[in-house]
């Protein structure tokens, strides 16, 4: 048991964050979490909401309080604006680890405007920012968790396996061949993935200077909603994002398919992505915290999925559970039409993660909770609104053929 470590998890309402808090709690730690509560005002905004209802978060932490006999603490503050507030929290808590979940995390909606492209960079930065500088400020010795993504190595053909963090390369040293090892060349896609390699800076700049220990996290797109402790009771459930901004594309799939929507293949689906299931992420955070890095030692960095698909395969896989039919969209991202993916996750598995596959029968869960709550879902928005750039236009139609590209 952790009964006397205090952790802090910023973000800690969030679709990753709420059952992270729950494995962390359930495993002794006293969590605090920290929000501000910004994830369920972008639902007003967009004018939707989970397809699971989710309950208030006070009422969520009493619940688990009920359920558990264990306390959750929450305070309401934004880690991008309260600068003191968050340093005087380290201080007081004197956390043993700080799990940051607690950005906009959507690319498509980092996309919608100049407004919304503002938002992200304002708020995924300044909030990183404010975290390094409060844990150095503070003279806590934090291990600072931070969530970020398998975008930030591009999504485009590497060529190689991509490594965890770290890239070997030879370099021409006046006519003699050095080896050295660098951070990998970042490549963002969206102004949302371009926020995370923003971060990845700022760890790199903190850990040299100021020695704070930072274990990087590159997760894959997040699929299935239940975890072991949100399955506890109703009022634990976790949210489940399904519209055309937030929803990942495995969980969009799915709930298309509960509802009879046909399912929405972008481009000719040829995109290569890597995937972890939830009750994955929330393992991999429990291992990253138990084994942080050393004083000193340079930002750790994992690669937080465990396996990789094509969209269009995904699509046939849910269209042969499900019997849904599959359009195709003009994709209103500017990416590549078809990438290969290969990548390292020796990390997490020699630290004894089990991996949860897409072949081991969680698709008929997810489709089973997508099926139960399938009233909730508002059809309008399904489709995507979110484009990035104003020369794409908007499918409504789809068609039963992949689509052209129409960006070079
Ligand atoms: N969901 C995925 O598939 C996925 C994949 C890769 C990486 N990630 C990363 O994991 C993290 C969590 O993702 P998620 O899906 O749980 O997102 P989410 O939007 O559901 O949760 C983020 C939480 O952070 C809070 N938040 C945002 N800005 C804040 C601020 N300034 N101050 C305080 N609280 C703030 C929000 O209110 C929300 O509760 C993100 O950083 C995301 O980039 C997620």
């Amino acid at each position: 048991m952790n009964d006397s470590a205090n952790v802090i998890v910023l973000g800690g309402d969030g679709f990753c964050g709420w059952p992270t808090s729950l494995r962390l709690s359930s495993e002794g730690y006293n969590v605090t979490i920290v929000d501000n509560l910004s994830r369920r005002k972008i639902d007003v905004e967009l004018g939707c909401r989970s397809l699971t209802p989710i309950e208030t978060i006070e009422r969520r932490i009493q619940v688990w309080q009920e359920q558990t006999g264990r306390t959750i603490n929450f305070v309401n503050l934004n880690i991008a604006e309260d600068y003191h507030q968050l340093r005087d929290l380290i201080v007081e808590l004197q956390p043993q680890a700080m799990v940051h979940f607690a950005e906009q995390r959507a690319a498509p909606y980092s996309m919608k405007s100049p407004k919304h492209k503002r938002y992200t960079v304002d708020n995924n930065i300044n909030g990183t920012h404010n975290v390094l500088c409060a844990i150095v400020e503070s003279g806590v010795d934090v291990h600072l968790v931070h969530l970020g993504t398998m975008g930030v190595y591009g999504y485009g053909t590497a060529g190689m396996t991509i490594p965890e963090g770290y890239l070997n390369v030879k370099v021409d040293i006046e006519g003699t061949d050095h080896q050295i090892e660098i951070p990998y060349p970042p490549h963002p896609g969206s102004i949302y993935h371009m926020t995370k390699t923003l971060d990845a800076l700022l760890f790199y700049y903190y850990n040299k200077n100021d020695g704070v220990r930072i274990t990087d996290l590159h997760q894959g797109v997040v699929w299935g909603t239940n975890t072991e402790e949100t399955l506890m009771h109703p009022t634990l459930i976790n949210r489940f994002d399904y519209e055309g901004d937030y929803g990942t594309v495995l969980n969009r799939f799915l709930v298309q398919a509960a509802v009879g929507h046909p399912l929405t293949i972008y481009g000719q689906g040829g995109q290569t992505r890597a995937f972890i299931h939830i009750r994955d992420t929330v393992c991999c955070i429990s291992l990253a915290i138990t084994n942080p890095p050393a004083k000193g030692e340079r930002v750790q960095i994992f690669n937080q999925a465990t396996e990789t698909h094509r969209v269009r395969d995904l699509a046939a896989l849910v269209s042969q559970l499900t019997d849904a039919e599959v359009r195709y969209y003009v994709n209103p991202r500017n990416e590549a039409l078809e990438n290969e993916l290969v990548i390292r996750n020796d990390k997490f598995m020699r630290l004894g993660l089990n991996p949860i596959r897409l072949s081991e029968g969680l698709l008929g869960e997810v489709v089973d909770v997508a099926a139960k709550y399938r009233d909730r879902c508002n059809m309008e928005k399904i489709l995507p609104s979110s484009r990035w750039r104003e020369d794409i236009p908007f499918d409504r139609e789809g068609s039963s053929a992949p689509q052209q590209a129409v960006l070079a």
